[in-house]
């Protein structure tokens, strides 16, 4: 039957004076080669050419549309390249490859930085104190630093509100109730929340630590409005907020020498767990899925071919009938 629908009718709907001398090994066809004139058409027909070049152009004008511009092509600016602030370059990481969890000492020491530093203009809303537990310090830590900070509450049975010790459950304190009171602090610039700041600036990681090391004297010809402090890595180059670290500014309990680099490195890993918490767990997933899933595709390839072999390797003969007539 299957030979019959493979190829081979084609060779028995001849008439049979064509087929007859034929020898025997032209009469036989493998059922795999049976497929390859109907991917040929398919190939060459004019359907296909229209709807790839449909496709293109729609996925061109698509891109276009959401980003405005194409990738790998140069385009003709009517700003400075120092619009866009300098690169930053990429730094070591230690929790930088796939197999690498936070150096949760470093943590530790980030937020001592951010909390003596940072915190004087920069809030951390998403972050909990029980979200520090485990994570870079114990239960009774947390604790202690949280009830440090007073918190409102209410309204009691009075109908009063008032003021008691933080608890675990409770958000990082905001240096400014609101963001009017937090320009008026600063100059006019809004100091931004830094519990996403690693995911929302370019550059990530590398841009945060280049931007707190990166201050220098604006170069000859650049002018620096006042209140306004020149760095390049800053898109426009000037920015709101001065350097705020230097050497010995922090005294680490563990004993590590609090240079500016090490200061912003510690901080930076600290808003880096910040932004992604799920880091360390996240990786070790996706450790355990990339091993399941390739014993389990290994595996499945193991049963395909099994169960396939008997088909593959099946040769299909076409048996004319004999030709009574002569
Ligand atoms: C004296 C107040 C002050 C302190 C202290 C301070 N900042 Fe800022 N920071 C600002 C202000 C103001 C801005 C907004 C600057 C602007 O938009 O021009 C800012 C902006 C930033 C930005 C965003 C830059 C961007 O690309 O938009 C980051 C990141 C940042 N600060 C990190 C830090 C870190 C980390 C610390 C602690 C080591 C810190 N800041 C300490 C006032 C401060």
């Amino acid at each position: 039957m299957l030979a019959r629908r493979l190829g081979a009718t084609r060779l028995s709907s001849l008439p049979k004076k064509t087929t007859a001398g034929l020898p025997r090994a032209i009469l036989t066809r493998n059922a795999s080669s049976s497929s390859s004139s109907a991917f040929e058409s398919f190939l060459n027909s004019r359907l296909t050419l229209v709807s790839v070049s449909l496709f293109t152009a729609g996925t061109v004008g698509w891109y276009t549309h959401l980003y405005g511009s194409l990738p790998f092509i140069p385009q003709v600016h009517a700003s400075l390249d120092s619009d866009e602030g300098l690169h930053p370059p990429a730094y070591p990481w230690s929790h930088k490859g796939i197999f690498d969890t936070f150096d949760h000492a470093s943590i530790r020491r980030g937020y001592q930085v951010y909390r003596e530093v940072c915190a004087a203009c920069h809030s951390l809303d998403r972050i909990a104190w029980r979200n520090l537990v485990g994570v870079s310090h114990t239960v009774d830590e947390v604790k202690a630093m949280a009830e440090e900070v007073e918190y409102q509450d209410g309204p009691n049975d009075e109908g009063e509100m008032f003021m008691r010790p933080g608890k675990l459950a409770d958000y990082m304190p905001p240096p400014y109730p609101n963001e009017a009171a937090a320009r008026a602090g600063n100059a006019g610039a809004l100091p931004p929340d830094l519990s996403l700041i690693v995911k929302a600036r370019h550059g990530g990681a590398d841009y945060i630590f280049a931007l707190l090391t990166g201050y220098v004297d604006a170069p000859a010809g650049v002018e620096v409005r006042e209140g306004m402090n020149y760095n390049p890595f800053f898109p426009g180059g000037a920015i709101g907020m001065a350097r705020v670290l230097f050497d010995g500014l922090v005294e680490y309990e563990d004993g590590t020498p609090p240079t500016t680099s090490q200061l912003a490195k510690d901080v930076v890993t600290f808003l880096n767990w910040a932004a992604e918490p799920e880091h360390d767990e996240r990786k070790k997933n996706g450790i355990k899925a990339v091993i399941l899933f390739s014993v389990l595709t290994l595996v499945s390839l193991y049963v395909k071919r099994f169960k396939w072999t008997p088909i593959k390797n099946r040769k299909l003969i076409y048996d004319p009938p004999a030709d009574k007539k002569h």
